[in-house]
């Protein structure tokens, strides 16, 4: 459905949010039957709970007070879920943010939220002086794909992850 994407307000999320993020995960793997399940990792309390401290962001967007979609910035700092492992030629892999996750509700999608988010997060990451953007998409994702293009990233290279899944990493300098 289209929407007057000028009434979404976006709000930083706290961590109380996450049975809702995960139902609202589920919820696009359900919308998503005819496409290979490969499209999106599935994320766990754990997985996201990690996202909740400062600098990562949690971003929600809401029209008319419900939750439609959100967004998720993960400052990785040197675990192995910095994508700037994978990124050749950075020196100090903590000067990279993960753009980890976007979910767009199935009834909400072709507002261009998913684009409107990722600017948001970028304004956040700059403002905590982060250099790099990073994201992994799969191939079976040219939603995704398309719209970290439209926000300026480029493809940096196609590699396995999360355990040899296909993804292309997509990175922007900041
Ligand atoms: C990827 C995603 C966030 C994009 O949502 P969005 O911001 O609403 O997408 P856009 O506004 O750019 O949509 C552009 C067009 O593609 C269509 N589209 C977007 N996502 C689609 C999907 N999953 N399946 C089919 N069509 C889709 C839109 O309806 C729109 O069509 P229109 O131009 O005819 O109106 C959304 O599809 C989604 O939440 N997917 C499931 C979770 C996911 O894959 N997240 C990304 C992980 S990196």
């Amino acid at each position: 459905m289209k929407i007057d994407t000028s009434k979404v307000e976006y709000k930083k999320l706290g961590i109380d949010i996450i049975p809702i993020l995960l139902a609202i995960q589920e919820e696009a793997f359900e919308h998503a039957k005819d496409v290979n399940p490969d499209f999106l990792r599935r994320n766990t309390y754990d997985t996201l709970a990690v996202c909740f401290e400062e600098p990562s962001l949690v971003l929600g967007a809401f029209y008319e007070n419900e939750i439609i979609a959100f967004g998720i910035l993960y400052a990785a700092g040197k675990t192995d879920e910095n994508l700037a492992k994978d990124i050749d030629g950075v020196k100090d892999i903590t000067e990279n943010a993960n753009v980890k996750l976007t979910i767009v509700r199935p009834n909400f999608r072709g507002n261009g939220l998913q684009a409107s988010i990722i600017t948001k997060l970028e304004e956040h990451a700059k403002a905590c002086g982060f250099k790099y953007l990073s994201s992994t998409v799969s191939p079976f994702n040219p939603w995704s794909q398309a719209n970290l293009k439209k926000c300026n990233f480029t493809v940096h290279k196609i590699l396995k992850k999360y355990g040899g899944l296909e993804r292309i990493l997509f990175v922007k300098e900041i």
